[in-house]
């Protein structure tokens, strides 16, 4: 499991590392669903739970009224908060996500959790997943990105010539070995149960697609317009 302090020591090589997908991905998947959204810059609030350096925050924070952006890797946030620091629009917590939860309570109309809900421990996960339950005001909504098992098991066939019968065999449980950690890869029927479990219903959920080198590999020759991606998910508190 990556730690708080592990996240930190990546906060220089962030963009090189870290698979940032507001900013990776070359669709308008993200942008579509927001503006759907239609957020009301007098009235409406934004929670983006690990906002990293504050990629999403930047670019569509203005939408909002206010922001809270929670992060628990100091050096990151103290990143974000200088790209940013002509804002005051947003509120910056550096904090783990389950205490920063209790801390805004069920203020958002959107909250965003992009690509944060990867640990390898399920009742961890679990803290998460209640997080953006607890932030989220009724009928509110969540934008959530995650880790994709089927893409995971489209590179190992793409790119390492894994039979499908094996592809799908190995990791069942979705933890896969990235970068000297295990790291949770979500199913698309997983998402839609664990989303019900905690009191949204899935209204969207879509690929979003990021480039071959944030697997660490040159696109692939076989590969076509095939691409590697995360799934997206808007979902609506119940
Ligand atoms: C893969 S990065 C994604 C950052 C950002 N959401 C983005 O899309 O670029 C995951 C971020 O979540 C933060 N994070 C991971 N677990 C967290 C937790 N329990 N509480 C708060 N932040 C967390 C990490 O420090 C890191 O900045």
């Amino acid at each position: 499991m990556v730690s708080r302090k592990e996240w930190d020591n990546l906060a220089d090589d962030f963009e090189r590392e870290v698979c940032d997908i507001t900013r990776e991905t070359k669709g308008k998947e993200i942008a579509r669903l927001v503006l759907g959204l239609r957020p009301s810059p007098r009235k409406s609030v934004l929670v983006d739970l690990g906002c990293g350096i504050g990629t999403f925050v930047e670019r569509y924070g203005k939408l909002f009224r206010a922001t809270f952006a929670v992060e628990h890797a100091p050096r990151i946030i103290a990143r974000a908060k200088k790209r940013l620091a002509e804002r005051t629009d947003i509120v910056w917590l550096t904090s783990n996500i389950p205490p920063a939860a209790t801390r805004i309570g069920p203020l958002a109309d959107l909250t965003v959790c992009m690509n944060v809900i990867t640990m390898p421990n399920e009742r961890i996960r679990a803290q998460m997943w209640d997080g953006i339950a607890r932030v989220t005001r009724r009928r509110g909504h969540a934008l959530i990105v995650v880790p994709s098992i089927e893409s995971d098991r489209m590179v190992e066939r793409i790119a390492y010539g894994t039979s499908r019968a094996q592809a799908k065999a190995d990791a069942p449980d979705g933890l896969v070995e990235r970068g000297g950690s295990r790291q949770k890869h979500f199913a698309r029927r997983e998402l839609y149960e664990l989303l019900e479990q905690h009191g949204f219903r899935a209204t969207k959920l879509m690929r979003v697609s990021y480039p071959w080198q944030k697997e660490g590999l040159r696109k692939p020759r076989d590969a076509g317009t095939r691409r590697p991606w995360d799934w997206l998910v808007l979902a609506q508190r119940v």
